[in-house]
């Protein structure tokens, strides 16, 4: 599918699903059947695009998912989701209960809405509250339905004013305005009206919150990001950069952003003095410091002699950081996430490395090519620490090269 095409096919999808969302609980409240009495075209025509969706997004996933396990669960879960949406429901005079299972599409539309908003970064906050105002929407509607599910004597067949009724009701419950025109009259009622007072509540001070901070102005480390983004960006579609490739290094950046606001510490650091640069590499690295087993035992000077030449890199889930006969020219440390230690035909795995851990040193140790290639389980922080610091600080701190050396050993044996 085109870029066109693919975003055509989007908004129909988010169509079906809105439509969906409203007229099915509303036409069971109402005893309308949704397959017979209510628009019984639309209704087979949802069905029949969700099950082309289902066979769309399956292809989407053969396609582009890397065989790492994390995105495999994940794109399952998706695809349930997907398939369970897709049954013909709308069709078939089956139980009310099961007349919901379309509304699983609108975890598509949730998904879809954090995709938007992430590449028009520039208009997030508007997206963001058109968003909500279309969730706000219909939440309202589902109480509302609730509601009328709730009130004795069930509505007539087909009585609008009681849906109208009810929504007036919802609508000034949850903007806490409350005339009390209409009020519970069963327990159920009650504690219901009490919930959706709460949820009334919670939504007004999001939406107060939202709203101030749309209108407050955007903050610098913001601002660089963004810029920073926008040239990319324009840069990518000029030089006619393969979409797929795009979502991976705006994925990048976005990772970038949510983890370090999108600055590199290292360009940061190095217009510091020596002694603020050490004080503040130290406690920049002090979370992998803590998390290395390796440095637990060892020394102050060989930790700060670490930290100081360690540099930061990101990979993205799938990405291989090396392969098997590389030349090796770092040594790594795992932050945050984990990676697979795969034999060189990538068929078995001898191991996953978890935060804390190292790789990489064997190499470095026997100045012999890579020896197994390694690949990034889902996000991966890691620090990396080239040939010659590692030759250098192993050279003055014996103990702890011993104790490298050692486990390098037992890897070497293993694979
Ligand atoms: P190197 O040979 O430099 O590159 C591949 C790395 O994978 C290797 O160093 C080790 O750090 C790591 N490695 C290899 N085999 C294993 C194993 N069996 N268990 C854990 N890590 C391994």
């Amino acid at each position: 599918m085109t870029g066109r095409t693919d975003l055509l096919w989007k908004m129909l999808i988010a169509a079906c699903a809105t439509f969906a969302a409203v007229s099915v609980p509303l036409g069971t409240m109402l005893g309308l059947d949704v397959s017979g009495t209510m628009m019984p075209a639309v209704g087979s025509f949802v069905s029949i695009i969700f099950l082309i969706d289902v066979v769309v997004q399956h292809r989407k996933i053969a396609a582009n998912v890397s065989t790492f396990s994390g995105t495999r669960t994940q794109s399952g879960w998706w695809l349930a989701a997907d398939i369970l949406a897709a049954a013909p429901v709308l069709l078939l005079p089956v139980p009310s209960l099961l007349r919901l299972l379309p509304l699983f599409k609108l975890a598509r539309v949730a998904q879809m809405m954090i995709r938007w908003q992430r590449r028009h970064i520039r208009h997030a906050n508007i997206l963001r509250l058109t968003f909500f105002a279309f969730w706000l929407a219909l939440g309202t509607h589902w109480i509302a339905c609730g509601w009328l599910a709730l009130r004795a004597p069930a509505p007539v067949t087909g009585d609008q004013s009681a849906y109208l009724h009810a929504l007036y009701w919802t609508v000034q419950t949850l903007s806490t305005v409350g005339y009390g025109d209409v009020t519970p009259k069963s327990p159920p009622e009650t504690l219901y009206a009490i919930g959706v007072m709460i949820l009334g509540v919670a939504v007004y001070g999001y939406i107060i919150g939202n709203v101030a901070g749309t209108l407050s102005s955007v903050d610098p480390a913001k601002a660089h990001y963004l810029e920073n983004l926008e040239k990319l960006s324009a840069f990518l579609r000029y030089r006619h950069i393969p979409h797929a490739l795009q979502e991976r290094i705006r994925q990048y950046y976005e990772y970038q952003w949510e983890n370090r606001l999108g600055y590199d510490e290292s360009d940061l650091l190095t217009s510091l003095p020596p002694n603020l640069k050490t004080e503040l590499t130290l406690l920049l690295k002090k979370d992998i410091i803590e998390r290395v087993p390796l440095f637990h035992g060892a020394g102050e000077d060989f930790v700060r002699a670490v930290a100081l030449d360690m540099r930061p890199a990101v990979y993205l889930p799938g990405d291989v950081v090396f392969k098997a006969g590389d030349v090796a020219r770092k040594m790594y440390f795992i932050s945050k996430g984990s990676v697979e230690v795969l034999s060189k035909d990538g068929n078995t795995v001898y191991n996953t490395l978890k935060e804390g851990d190292f790789f990489g040193e064997v190499a470095l140790f026997h100045n012999t090519p890579r020896t197994a290639t390694v690949r990034a389980v889902g996000y991966c922080d890691l620090y990396t620490l080239d040939k010659d610091s590692f030759t250098r600080i192993l050279a003055h701190f014996p103990s702890e090269a011993g104790h490298i050396k050692q486990l390098a050993r037992e890897r070497l044996a293993r694979s």
